[in-house]
């Protein structure tokens, strides 16, 4: 168990390392994003945490932004660092948004739109 002092955080990534993430390297993208904040010394700044899945595993690998709300679909480890390098420039990373947060999910693209509704 461990308790982090969150005190300033700036974001939080949330990195799906459920099973059709983990097959597209979710694992990897989580240690290059975790090896990226050490990198650029932003471990006050970013904080990680790695879920099960986040039901949009066509996505896969999957890493959501708060609290700005964003989610980015297909993520790889090099995708994961440039993350992390554009959220400390304040910036997104918009190759890979797939929803955006406008008080609520909004598709950033008609691959966004792809799945069931939810009901
Ligand atoms: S396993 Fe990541 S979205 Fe389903």
């Amino acid at each position: 168990m461990t308790t982090w002092n969150l005190q300033g955080t700036v974001n939080h990534l949330l990195i799906c390392n459920g099973s059709s993430c983990k097959k597209n390297k979710g694992e990897e993208v989580a240690e290059a994003i975790e090896a990226e904040i050490d990198k650029q010394g932003a471990g006050s700044l970013i904080h990680t945490t790695v879920t099960r899945c986040n039901g949009r595993c066509s996505d896969a690998c999957v890493v959501i932004s708060y609290p700005d709300g964003v989610w980015y679909r297909e993520m790889t480890p090099k995708s994961g660092k440039a993350l992390v390098r554009r959220l400390l420039e304040g910036e997104r990373l918009e190759e890979n948004i797939v929803y955006t947060y406008e008080g609520q999910l909004t598709a950033a693209s008609s691959k966004g739109t792809k799945g069931k509704k939810k009901k």
